[in-house]
Formats: structure tokens, sequence, C-alpha cells
């Protein structure tokens, strides 16, 4: 059986038993600040187990993209990878541990044909309930084990989530494969056994205290490891001897002229190029962006780790694309988003991986500098600083200055380098803190009230002045003539922010009128309005009524509009990795920045317009 027809086995032998087959998610969860990338097929499906939706049918089954970063530093033996494809089935308040547990040794037996005698269960210590089901089914005793929380509790994804026992099939790769030990069984380390489906018993919910209280219905979350599951049934003891594997390791072993499968640690090097290769290579198609925070860093550190193994191979010029180039020729069918994106992630690889190449050669001399000097000194530690400038100046993010040093035998002076990182991060503030041009300045020091934002369905308001600044001062009053910035209790006025520009109008009171040239939010509760009092005076206590400008407003309105219906000609025009970047929206005029890796031509701009 190939992975293709894997896939198709799975979801058809779940579309039997009535669940609905639901189409990969993208890497990046949807509406889901709490996770950075998504890490399992149940993602998705969060709202539908925490009961705040509920879906059509409540059978599901998918194969999901999944990205985790935990194992990177594994990545390269057996088993391990950053990237892979999860199968799985999901019962959202529907049957419960007997069926799952019957269908997972249904399809394991009868459709994938896995020798019972192979296949080993773990369940959670007191879980007796599925002891008794797969007891039931005819797995024998001795191979049913239990285990505790670290191994057979599985979830939340991230901090907080649906979560719970779960119970395991391991398969059992022979006695000639492990380590020999009498008491090897599941979950030992060396690599007899492999974890291939995970059934999980979703009964609760964990709060960011690590607090779990029962969910609404209980569920299942099952996760079936696609690479794994090929490798199992195809013979192998290693994931990347399966045909998803095994082009990616050709092309590398074709571009640095080196065989695979002769000395275990140019394997290993050429087993991180192909994994990570394929990695970047889908974080790109679901529109990650190298950057330094985030998922721009995963992506970068991703990228950059796969160039410097590639060093090891002797591979000094940019060769990633290549690797990209077989990911999307093998997947592209399954996962067409990276076929229709493949020219813009193929030239982002380039892009950043010619620039990193640029620093490469000065970084690693610096860091051989460096591991030379603390050897004659007899010390054993990089400090903080020499860390940051290798991440700073030469692009080699802190992970990876980590993992080349230890394979040197010396350390990185982590919380030093945490502390230059802090120093950088307070220039960047200090270099952004917020000032009005003029008039008055919200430094850090001042401790001004905050105010509610009523704008989006109001433009005129009674409010109350909570506070009045003068330079850099509060003030009791504010006379004609005299410049200030007002604080409200609550506010119509838009305060710029995310390239939207603030609005204008006036605030009214009993003894004064200010006129209001520049509205801005100085933090996501203070609400600053710019300007001048035109009449009387204007004092803290006031009741006033505040008026946006209408006309003015509307137009700022429009122009936002316009900026979604540019940002989808341009995705029809040049592609689906186009994405925002940034904007400035104002009354008159609208800038739009955006993704996309060249100059658009003469007709581009014509069509987009
Ligand atoms: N959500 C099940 C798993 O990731 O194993």
């Amino acid at each position: 059986m190939t992975s293709d027809e894997l896939r198709n086995a799975y979801l058809d032998f779940f579309a039997e038993k009535g669940h609905d087959i639901i189409p990969s998610a993208s890497l990046i969860p949807h509406g889901d600040p709490t996770l950075l990338f998504t890490s399992a097929g149940m993602v998705q499906f969060k709202d539908y187990f925490l009961g705040r939706t509920v879906p059509a049918n409540p059978r599901l089954a998918s194969c999901q993209k999944c990205f985790r970063m935990t194992d990177i530093e594994s990545v390269g033996d057996a088993s391990h990878l950053t990237f892979f494809e999860m199968l799985g089935n999901f019962s959202i308040g529907d049957y419960f541990k007997k069926e799952a547990t019957a269908w997972a040794w249904e399809f394991v037996t009868e459709r994938l044909k896995l020798p019972p005698e192979r296949l080993w269960v773990t369940i959670y210590l007191d879980d007796d309930e599925s002891f008794q089901y797969w007891k039931d089914i005819g797995v024998p005793e001795a191979r049913i084990l239990r285990f505790g929380e670290k191994d057979n509790f599985w979830g939340p994804a991230g901090d907080t989530g649906p979560c719970g026992p779960c119970s395991e099939l391991h398969y059992d790769f022979g006695e000639e494969v492990g380590c020999g030990k009498p008491d090897c069984k599941p979950n030992c380390e060396c690599g007899r056994f492999s974890e291939i489906w995970n059934l999980v018993f979703t009964q609760y919910n964990q709060d960011e205290n690590g607090q779990r209280t029962p969910l609404p219905r209980t569920n299942i979350d099952t996760g079936m490891g696609l690479e794994r599951t090929v490798e199992a049934i195809t013979g192998k003891t290693s994931v990347y001897e399966t045909e998803l594997f095994a082009p990616l390791l050709e092309r590398v072993a074709r571009l640095c002229g080196k065989k695979y499968g002769i000395e275990k640690e140019t394997d290993v090097a050429m087993r991180v190029v192909a994994e990570h290769g394929r990695g970047i290579t889908f974080l790109i198609g679901d529109g990650v962006i190298p950057s330094n925070e985030g998922r721009g860093y995963v992506l970068r550190r991703l990228l950059r780790r796969a160039a410097l193994f590639g060093r090891r191979l002797g591979l000094d010029r940019p060769f990633l694309t290549e690797v990209a180039r077989v990911s999307i020729e093998h997947m592209g069918h399954v996962y067409p988003e990276i076929t229709q994106r493949e020219d813009f992630i193929l030239k982002l690889i380039e892009v950043e991986e010619t620039r990193f190449e640029e620093t490469l050669s000065t970084g690693l001399e610096l860091l051989d500098g460096i591991t030379a000097d603390l050897a004659k000194k007899g010390k054993s530690e990089i400090s903080g600083k020499q860390a940051f400038k290798l991440y700073d100046t030469h692009g080699f993010p802190v992970e990876i200055t980590r993992e080349i040093a230890r394979e040197r035998g010396v350390t990185v002076d982590e919380a030093g380098f945490e502390q230059e990182m802090e120093r950088q991060r307070e220039r960047a503030r200090a270099a952004h803190k917020f000032e009005l041009k003029g008039t008055v300045r919200v430094g850090d020091s001042l401790d001004i009230k905050t105010s509610c934002f009523v704008g989006y369905n109001n433009l005129e308001c009674s409010s109350t002045i909570v506070d009045l600044l003068v330079a850099d001062k509060s003030v009791k009053t504010i006379k004609e003539g005299q410049e200030a910035g007002i604080i409200l209790s609550s506010t119509p006025f838009y305060g710029e922010m995310g390239g939207q520009v603030g609005d204008t109008g006036e605030i009214i009171g009993s003894s004064g009128r200010f006129s209001v040239s520049k509205t801005v939010r100085v933090s996501p509760d203070i609400i600053v309005h710019q300007g001048e009092v035109i009449r009387g005076s204007i004092s803290v206590g006031d009741e006033v009524k505040a008026i946006v400008d209408v006309e003015r407003r509307l137009d700022i309105a429009r122009n936002h509009t316009a900026t979604h219906l540019l940002q989808m000609a341009l995705r029809q025009v040049l592609g689906e990795h186009v994405q925002q970047r940034g904007s400035l929206v104002a009354p008159d005029r609208l800038r739009f920045d955006f993704s996309h890796l060249e100059a658009l031509t003469r007709e581009q701009v014509e069509k987009v317009s």
C-alpha cells in the first residue's frame, strides 16, 4: 500500500462508518491565537469539542497537515519529523471508546492487514473500560500496558483546550530492531516499537491555570501518523525509507554527490535537509514568511538549520529550492496549494537562503574563533554577547548556535543572550515611543486613565474629560489658543492604529470648544484627542459632547473597504500567496503593503486596478 492508498483507505473506511470527510486545514490555525501551528487533526475542530459550535455531522474524518517544533532536534533519527500528516477520526459527542477501539482494530488488522501479533496497546493507568474493550476484541492482556499522564494523557494542543486520557496502538518492528533488553516494550526509546495511532478520549477542557473541567459531552479525537504507518505497512524501519522521503533523499544525494545509507552522520544530515526542506515548502505554501518572531522565526530557523546541515554535506551554494521542487512534485496532488504557489515558494526560499549564505561563512568563522578561544582559556561557555552578535549580525538563531556549540562540547550563556535580546527590544521600544507632535508626549511615566471606544456605532456621544495633557504633563484646565491632548471617559473618535488614520472633529463643553485635529490610540485603552482650544476653556471633570467629522470618517471607511477589494484583486492577479503586510488608510488615499517577491509589471498593475 502506498501513502496515497493509505490516505484513501482510511478516509473511505470512516466514510463507510458515517463520517464526513473534511479537507486538511491550513498549518496556520484559523482564528486561534493560542496556537502557533496546526499540530494535530483536532485543531480545526476545537470549537466543536468545546461545544461552541455544532457540526452538521458529529462524525468527522480528515488527513491533516501538521507541524510541531517539539521534536526538531530529534529530526534525522528513524521517526521524528516537524512536518507530518495525521489521519484522524472524530466524534463530537457521538460514539465513544467502544466504537473507537473496535474500528481502530478493524482498520489496522483487516484493511491494513498488519499482523495482530505485532500490535501492542497502551492505556491510561485506571482506564479499565478501555482495557476491557481491547481484551474483548482479542488483544492478549500481556500486550495491553498501562502508562501515566506523560504517555497516555493527550493535550491540550497549546496551553489550553480539549484534552483527555488516551489509548495508543504501537507497532512492533521485531526484536532484531530493538535494544534487546528483556524489559523492552512500547515507549522504549530504542526504536523497536512505533506509536502509530493515538485514540484520545476527549473529556476535559484545560484552562490557563491547568485546571480541567468536564466538557459538555465525551468525544473522540484520534491521530494516526501517516508516515509511521506507511513505514509499518511497507516493512521499512524508518520513515525516511518510505516512498514519502525516498525521492527527497535521492535529490539531496544527487546534489551533494554522496550516497545515502553508507555513513550514519551523512545520512542524518541528508534526512534533516530532506525533512526541513519539505517542512519549509508547506509553511510558505500556507503563508508563513521568514521574520524574527513567531511563525516567521520558526520558518527562518528551519530553513537556516537545513542550510547548515547542507554545508556538512558539502553543499555550499543555495540548494533548498531543489528540495522544495521535489516536495511539490510528489505532494502537490494531495495538497494543491503548494502547486498553486510553487513560484512564490521557490522564490522566497531562494531569497532567504541566499541572504543567509552571504553571512554564513563569516558567522561560522566567528564561531570557530570563539570556540578555539574558549578552548585556549579552558572555558566552555559562549557569552550572551557573542551569541547575540551571531544572531543579530550573522542570522544564526540562538537554537542553532546552541546546537553547534553542543557538538563542540561548549554551552551558550542563555540568560546572557536573553539579556541582550531584552536590551535590543528596549532600544526598539525607545525608538517607537509615541510622540504627539509639539504638544503632548505620552511617556511611560504618565498615569493617564483609560477610555472606552464607542465609535463603531456612534459618531457622537456625551462624555467626561478624565485627563488633559500639555507637553508631557497632566493639567487641570486648558484655555483658548492652547494645544493639548484630551482623554475622555468614552469616545466615538477612532484612534490612529494599525495604519488607519484617526478621526477629527470637535469636543464641546458648556464653557469651551476644542477642535480635534488628530486622534491616536497610544495603548489598547488610551485614546488621545489632539488639537486646540478654539473658544473658552476646558477642565477635567467637564461634561462634554464629542462629535466626529462624519464626512471624513466615511471617506476613511470607503478607503478601508477599498484595501480589502485591492487585496482580493492582487490575489487574483498575482496569486494566493499575496498577504497584507501593512497599510495606510486615510480619507484621501490608501497605501497597501503586500508580500510578493518582485515588482509588478505594467500589465499586472492595470489588471489589478
Ligand atoms: N490529537 C491526537 C494526537 O495528536 O495524537
